[in-house]
This record gives structure tokens, C-alpha cells and sequence, in this order.
């Protein structure tokens, strides 16, 4: 299939031959559509990069079934093509790459199942038993499917936001290796987190926020910025559970922790606060640096 053209701007890649007329070098922006002003700033920044270079800016809607420990979530996971690709472009992406899960999992999906599950883990996303055991699954469908775009895409940098921090060490790990086997040199560059004005983390699922829940859902926020004021990573712990519960928010971690391998946190490196709850039928995380 030729490339299409949407709203005569942006080239929407679909099949195995369109993503091959792509030149190499690109700078990427990996996505499951239902994009927001979080996705324009990774976009943006991609933009600014490949400023005065000939190096196009790719965006990939992709909504990944390996990475959904739960079914329900990925039935109503948002698909809005459309405002998808205007948003893009406006944004500056040169091209979307939107393949088919047939173009990804050629096999079916029991088969790309099994393949996510045959994978082995760097310990970022197997032993912090933060997101890595509430999701059981997640991770490594997220490194197939990364993976995967990665070899598609042949992207020479690739920008990921740091909402979903323990992805983005799993995505660093997992570059590092391919890097390694494939003699490519991909650079993962992380992106801070967009906020609504109350301090709400942007996130594609806050659209199902009730309004009495979305009202609540800033707490998660504005505790991590209290729990930077205590002392002692246990007692700013025991200070967010306590107070994530009292807003109303059903904490599932609240933690301060190493900012690389999430283990427990060792003075004079890098930590990182983050937190997990839920709200209503959402399911909502953040993080902070310490
Ligand atoms: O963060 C996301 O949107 C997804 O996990 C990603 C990286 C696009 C893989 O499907």
C-alpha cells in the first residue's frame, strides 16, 4: 500500500513496505493513540531535534494487546485516529505509522503471548515489586512490542515520558541490549510529566475520571510534593498512605525508592518517589523525583 496523507500533511505508514520506504535515523515517539497534551510535548520536543536536520519525526499508534493484564482495560482503551493524527501533526510529527496487530503479531496473538512471555526481564521490571506485580504481564508485552516498533521504525533516538517511570527504566534496559545484539546505537531520551493545572498527571484514561473522582485524583500530587518535606524515606511513606486514604484514593504503593534500579533507595544516588491508586474504576500512577 503507498503511504497515505492525512489532512495533506502528515505520511500515515501502514504495512511492511511503507514503514521500509522510511529512511533510518528518525526520531520517535511511541504511542497508544488517544493523545493529549502530554503526547504533543514528547512530539514537540522530538520536533525541535530534528530541526535543521533531515531526520522525520515518527509517531506509532499502536494500541497493544500484549501489554493488558486486564481484558476490560483494553476493550475500552480510547481510538481516536483522527485527532490523533491532526494533534500529530500539528505537533510536528512528519509521519504516523498505524499497523494492523497483524503486522506486529503476524503469528496471532496466543503465539505473541507466548513469545512476551518467553522473555527475560531486566531486574528493573521483575524486582521492584511496584508496577512489575500489580500488572503481571505488562512489562513484557511493553519490551515485545517495543522491541518490535524499534526493528520497524530503525529510529537513531526515541523519546519516552517519565510518567510511566518504571517503563522508561525497562525501555533504557531493553535498548541497551538490543543496541548491543543488533550494533545499533538508539538513544532513549526521557520527557517530564505534563500536568493539568491542579497538578493531575496527563494521562489518556483520566477521560474516565467521574467528576467527583477527577476533583480527588490531584491529591496524588500534591502528597508526593509533602512527603518531599519529611526526613526519612519510611516516615514519607507511611505519611502518603495515610493521606492518599484520607483523600479518598485507594493506595495501591506509595514508595520512595533508588531512581534507577527502584530498590531500596541508598543515600547519595538519585530517588524517586512513586505512587500507585485507585479511583473509582481508574487505576492511576505518578512519580517524583526526591
Ligand atoms: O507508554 C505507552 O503508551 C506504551 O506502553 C508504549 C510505550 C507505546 C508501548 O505500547
Amino acid at each position: 500500500m503507498t503511504p497515505t496523507t492525512h489532512n495533506a500533511t502528515i505520511q500515515v505508514l501502514s504495512t511492511a513496505s511503507d514503514i521500509t520506504s522510511l529512511p533510518s535515523g528518525c526520531i520517535f515517539v511511541a504511542t497508544m493513540g488517544a493523545l493529549h497534551e502530554g503526547h504533543a510535548a514528547l512530539i514537540r520536543d522530538a520536533a525541535q531535534r530534528a530541526r535543521g536536520t533531515s531526520a522525520p519525526v515518527v509517531i506509532s499508534i499502536f494500541v497493544n494487546p500484549t501489554q493488558f493484564n486486564d481484558p476490560a482495560d483494553y476493550a475500552r482503551y480510547p481510538k481516536t485516529l483522527d485527532a490523533d493524527l491532526s494533534l500529530a501533526h500539528s505537533a510536528g510529527a512528519t509521519h504516523a505509522f498505524v499497523p494492523d496487530v497483524s503486522l506486529l503479531y503476524p503469528l496471532g496473538m496466543d503465539a505473541a503471548k507466548s513469545q512476551a512471555a518467553a522473555i527475560t526481564l531486566p531486574p528493573v521490571a521483575t524486582q521492584p515489586n511496584l508496577e512489575d506485580s500489580r500488572r503481571p504481564g505488562h512489562f513484557a508485552g511493553v519490551y515485545l512490542v517495543v522491541w518490535k516498533l524499534f526493528e520497524l521504525v530503525r529510529p537513531s533516538a526515541a523519546i519516552f515520558g517519565e510518567k510511566d517511570w518504571q517503563q522508561l527504566q525497562l525501555i533504557t534496559a531493553m535498548t541497551a541490549e538490543m543496541n548491543q545484539r543488533h550494533g545499533t546505537s538508539i538513544r532513549i531520551i526521557p520527557s517530564p510529566t505534563i500536568r493539568e493545572p491542579d497538578g493531575l498527571a496527563m494521562s489518556s484514561r483520566n477521560r474516565f475520571l467521574t467528576p467527583a473522582e477527577r476533583a480527588i485524583a490531584p491529591a496524588i500530587h500534591r502528597i508526593m510534593h509533602e512527603a518531599r518535606t519529611l526526613t526519612f524515606p519510611a516516615v514519607a511513606e507511611a505519611h502518603m498512605l495515610q493521606r492518599l486514604q484520607h483523600a479518598g484514593l485507594h493506595p495501591e504503593y506509595a514508595v520512595v525508592r533508588d531512581a534507577a534500579t527502584l530498590l531500596t533507595p541508598i543515600p547519595g544516588i538519585p530517588w524517586r518517589i512513586l505512587v500507585a491508586a485507585r479511583l473509582g474504576s481508574i487505576r492511576l500512577i505518578d512519580n517524583m523525583a526526591w
